[in-house]
C-alpha cells in the first residue's frame, strides 16, 4: 500500500526533522550584508554559490535553493547529476555546477540539460568536445586545479596544458576555474595560503589574459569567513547559511543560528528496578530506582550510535541517554523530570526552554564532524518546514 492510497492524509511520524524558514531567512540576510561589506572593501562584487549538494545537507535542496536564490546566490553547486535533475525539475531556474567527475554517460545528460560541470584533463576536454559536436550544443565547464587536497582536479604543476587542451575545443565554453582548500577553517592558514598561492602561480597574478571573464573559485565557507583575500570572483557555501559553522574557531557573524532541529516525542514510560539492566548489550545496570521514557527515534534515523552518552531535552531539562540506541528506539532517564508524559515533545537536536544541543554536539559523541551527522539523518525522519518562530 503506497501512502496515496490512504483516505486521509497519513498522521505526522512523531519522529521528524524541523527546518526554521524564519531563521534561514534571517541568517542569509545576514550572510548578505557581510557580502556586501567584504565587496565595498574589495571593490568587486563577488558571486555567491550555494552548495546545496545532499539534498542541502539533510536541509531540502529546493527550499534551499529557492531561498538562498531569493537572497542573492546566483550559482547552485550539487555533487550528482541526480541532485541537479531534481533542482531542474522542480523549476529551479538558476546555473548549477556538478561537482566531481561525471562519466560518458552522464556528461551527455549534463549537455543536453545544460548542466555545468568539470573537464580536468585533455583527454576529456576532446570527448566533451566529440559529444558537443553530437549533439549540437556547447557545453559549459569549469576547470579544477588540485592545489593540494589530492581530490578532484588537475595537479596545480599541469593545469595548463588542460586548459590549453580546452581552448582548443569549439564545443566547450570553459566558464570557471577553481580550487578547493584542505583546511580553510582551522587557526593556521599556513597551507590554504600555499594553496593560494599555488593557484595564482597558474592563473597569474594578474589573471592571465586567456583568463579574462572567467570566474575563478576557491573557498568554501571556512575560506568565505577567514580568507577575504582569496574571495576572488565566486564563494561556494554550504554550511553557513544552515547556521553551523565548519570549525569552532573561524569568524562568527554576529545573529546566525543552526537552524536544523530533531524533535520526536515520548512513545512509552516505564518504571525499573535496581539492578534492571536497559538496551542490547545490557550496557545499562539501574543502580536505583529509575523512571525512563522510550523514544521512537534510533540510529536508523541517523541519530549517532551511542551507549551511556549524550541527552535530550525535555520539558526544557536535559534526559541522559542510558544503554545503546536502538536502530528505531533510544531510552532516556526522565527520573528528574517528573511532569514529564507519554507524547510530551523532546528535543534532541536543537533548542527547548533555555538549554540547547548543537549538531557538534552530537557530532562529539562519535568523533565525527557536523556535516556527517547532518547528511546523516535518514529520509525516514519527514522534514518539516516552519515560517512561524512558535513550535509546530
Ligand atoms: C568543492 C566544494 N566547495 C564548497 C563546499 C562547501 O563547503 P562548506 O559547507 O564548508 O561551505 C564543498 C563541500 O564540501 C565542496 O566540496
Amino acid at each position: 500500500m503506497r501512502k496515496s492510497d490512504f483516505a486521509n492524509p497519513l498522521p505526522h511520524r512523531p519522529a521528524w526533522v524541523e527546518i526554521n524558514l524564519i531563521q534561514l531567512r534571517h541568517n542569509l540576510s545576514i550572510i548578505s550584508e557581510d557580502m556586501q561589506r567584504h565587496n565595498a572593501q574589495d571593490h568587486a562584487p563577488v558571486r555567491w554559490c550555494a552548495v546545496i549538494k545532499d539534498n542541502a545537507y539533510g536541509h531540502g535542496a529546493v527550499a534551499m535553493a529557492r531561498e538562498t536564490l531569493l537572497a542573492g546566490a546566483s550559482y547552485l553547486a550539487v555533487a550528482t547529476l541526480e541532485e541537479a535533475i531534481e533542482l531542474q525539475e522542480a523549476k529551479i531556474r538558476a546555473p548549477i555546477l556538478i561537482f566531481g567527475e561525471r562519466s560518458a554517460q552522464e556528461i551527455e545528460e549534463c549537455i543536453r540539460c545544460d548542466f555545468t560541470f568539470f573537464v580536468n584533463d585533455a583527454a576529456q576536454a576532446h570527448h566533451v568536445d566529440q559529444l558537443g559536436r553530437q549533439l549540437e550544443k556547447k557545453a559549459m565547464v569549469h576547470l579544477e586545479i588540485d592545489t593540494g587536497m589530492s581530490r578532484y582536479g588537475v595537479r596545480w604543476t599541469e593545469a595548463w596544458p588542460v586548459l590549453d587542451a580546452i581552448f582548443s575545443c569549439d564545443m566547450i565554453q570553459l566558464e570557471g576555474v577553481m580550487t578547493h582548500f584542505a583546511m580553510s577553517d582551522e587557526l593556521d592558514k599556513t597551507f590554504a595560503n600555499e594553496q593560494l598561492r599555488r593557484f595564482k602561480e597558474v592563473i597569474g597574478e594578474a589573471r592571465s589574459e586567456k583568463l579574462a571573464g572567467k570566474i575563478l573559485h576557491t573557498c568554501n565557507t571556512g575560506g568565505y569567513l577567514d580568507l577575504p583575500h582569496a574571495h576572488l570572483d565566486m564563494v561556494r557555501m554550504g554550511i553557513l547559511p544552515l547556521g553551523v559553522y565548519p570549525s569552532k574557531v573561524c569568524r562568527r557573524i554576529e545573529g546566525l543560528s543552526p537552524i536544523m532541529s530533531v524533535k520526536t516525542k515520548i512513545a512509552a514510560i516505564k518504571n525499573i528496578e535496581a539492578g534492571d539492566t536497559v538496551g542490547y548489550g545490557m550496557r545499562y545496570r539501574a543502580e536505583s530506582p529509575r523512571r525512563i521514557a522510550v523514544l521512537p527515534m534510533g540510529y536508523g534515523d541517523g541519530y549517532p550510535r551511542v551507549r551511556n552518552a549524550g541527552h535530550v531535552l525535555i520539558h526544557g531539562q536535559p534526559a541522559p541517554i542510558i544503554g545503546g540506541n536502538a536502530m528505531d528506539a533510544m531510552m532516556v532517564d526522565i527520573t528528574d523530570i517528573p511532569q514529564a508524559r507519554i507524547w510530551d515533545e523532546v528535543v534532541v537536536m536543537g533548542k527547548q526552554g533555555d538549554q540547547e544541543i548543537f549538531v557538534h554536539d552530537l557530532a562529539a559523541l562519535i568523533g565525527t564532524v557536523s556535516y556527517d551527522v547532518m547528511t546523516k539523518l535518514s529520509i525516514r525522519l519527514p522534514r518539516v518546514y516552519s515560517s512561524s518562530n512558535a513550535p509546530l
